[in-house]
């Protein structure tokens, strides 16, 4: 705490209320215990302008497009680490030694197998099944299979086996829920690849055929997954944190995450990416009158891709990704009309006034498409791969709330329905 105090003043009465400094020199005015003092709340939708909670996990800063995983830049991280240790470093605060590494991934190989009875559940969903609702289900019936996972307050060992486990299983589960939609048999998974080689294979390997993900691919979705992991205290991040509070377990805690990142206002919007400029080809391809319909108040267009609710002049993972998605394309030759109409909206938007002066911006998503498709994978499994590399965040961030012993998230309303009134017959 600061020992700076904000003094706020209602009807005539001052409060005195303490002033909370993190170690980026952000500053909080702590209302905490402002109702009790006052009767006031404070009111504040979309959670624009309130912090939910400390933490040590993430630091962003929008205005200067930073973003950091326990201290460590994304740019540092994407250079030199690879998505598990990335994921090691999320969940228990350093990046592992050579030691430490080897035994997270060796006891994450050896729970990838998920048990047959789920795939009963898997065969129960329709093709039309989304795969994020599949996903999310799949996740959930975690809890069934580990009864013992049901229980937040057991041991640090028991904690950890349920980390590891869904670390482990959620490539076999997402990769599952596309073979199942293409009615395809599943592949199981091969141990002797590492993560992402691993995930690729249970994607796209026919049965019967010999099959070698080609590096640049395993590479950049190592790259795209690392990006991904975490970004504090986001739609999802919060869901999972407000729903552990309640004590719920770590499966049902995830899987309410995956719910959050399904809208196209968060992590579906990989996904509308790919929709919005399939639609404008369709349409004849001519983006300006697409940035027309997205300045125009009366037509619900968006610009799927750009804006960002917390990068306000660029999003740092944008930047990085871009130059990823240039190497893929190009190393993988893709000539994609698709790919062309996205640089002709990039290159419009970024010198209109309108979205110049909204500070909108291409955003990790809006590349992230571009890369997934390029690598083959299907637009309605964009979220899915978020979801992928999302998953330490998430559980960094619930093992942060349980280990705070944070109280029972319950925010507070200003009603403005009737007042009592009487039932008239
Ligand atoms: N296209 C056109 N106009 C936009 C867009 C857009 N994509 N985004 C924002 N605006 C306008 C908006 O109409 C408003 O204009 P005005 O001031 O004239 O009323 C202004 O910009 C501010 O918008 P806002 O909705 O108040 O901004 P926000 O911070 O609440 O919303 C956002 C952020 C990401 C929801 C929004 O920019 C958006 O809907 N973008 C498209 C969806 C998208 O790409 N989402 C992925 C986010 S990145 C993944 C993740 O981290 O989850």
């Amino acid at each position: 705490m600061s020992s700076n105090t904000a003094e706020l003043k209602i009807d005539g009465k001052s409060y005195e209320l303490p002033v909370i400094e993190g170690t980026e020199n952000e500053k909080a005015v702590d209302i905490s215990k402002l109702r009790a003092q006052s009767g006031y709340i404070t009111l504040d939708q979309g959670f624009k302008n309130t912090g939910s909670t400390t933490s040590s996990i993430t630091f962003l800063n929008g205005e200067e497009g930073v973003l950091r995983y326990r201290g460590y830049s994304i740019e540092e991280l994407t250079a030199k680490s690879n998505f598990l240790e990335v994921a090691y470093l999320l969940i228990y605060g350093e990046l592992p030694n050579k030691a430490e590494f080897d035994h997270f991934q060796e006891n994450i190989i050896h729970h990838t197998l998920v048990h047959e009875d789920i795939k009963k559940i898997l065969d129960g969903f329709p093709s039309s099944a989304h795969p994020m609702g599949v996903l999310s289900s799949l996740v959930c019936s975690l809890t069934a299979f580990y009864p013992e996972s049901l229980d937040p307050n057991r041991s640090k060992e028991e904690v950890d086996l349920s980390i590891i486990r869904i670390m482990a299983k959620i490539p076999t589960f997402a990769s599952w829920v596309y073979k199942h939609k293409i009615g395809h048999p599943v592949n199981y998974p091969d141990n002797s690849l590492d993560y992402c080689s691993n995930f690729l294979k249970m994607m796209f390997a026919l049965p019967a055929e010999k099959y070698q993900p080609d590096p640049a691919v395993t590479d950049a979705l190592d790259k795209l997954l690392i990006l991904h992991a975490d970004h504090e205290q986001n739609c999802s991040t919060s869901t999972v944190r407000i729903v552990g509070s309640s004590q719920a377990s770590l499966y049902a805690s995830i899987s309410a995450g995956i719910n959050a990142l399904w809208g196209p206002l968060h992590g579906g919007a990989n996904q509308a990416v790919i929709e919005m400029l399939e639609s404008i080809k369709k349409d004849g391809g001519d983006v300006k009158k697409y940035i027309d319909k997205a300045k125009d108040k009366d037509d619900p267009f968006r610009l799927m891709g750009f804006g960002h609710r917390v990068y306000k002049n660029f999003d740092p993972r944008a930047k990085i990704i871009k130059k990823n998605a240039d190497e893929v394309l190009s190393g993988l030759g893709i000539k994609d009309p698709v790919l062309d109409i996205a640089k002709g909206l990039e290159e419009a938007a970024l010198q209109d006034d309108y979205f110049v002066e909204r500070k909108l911006y291409p955003n990790v998503d809006f590349y992230s498409g571009i890369i997934y498709r390029a690598m083959g994978i299907p637009t309605d499994m964009f979220t899915v791969m978020f979801a992928l590399g999302r998953l330490p965040g998430w559980i960094a961030q619930w093992k942060e709330m349980r280990e705070n012993k944070e109280p029972i998230g319950r925010p507070r309303q200003i009603y403005t329905g009737y007042n009592e009134r009487k039932i008239e017959r």
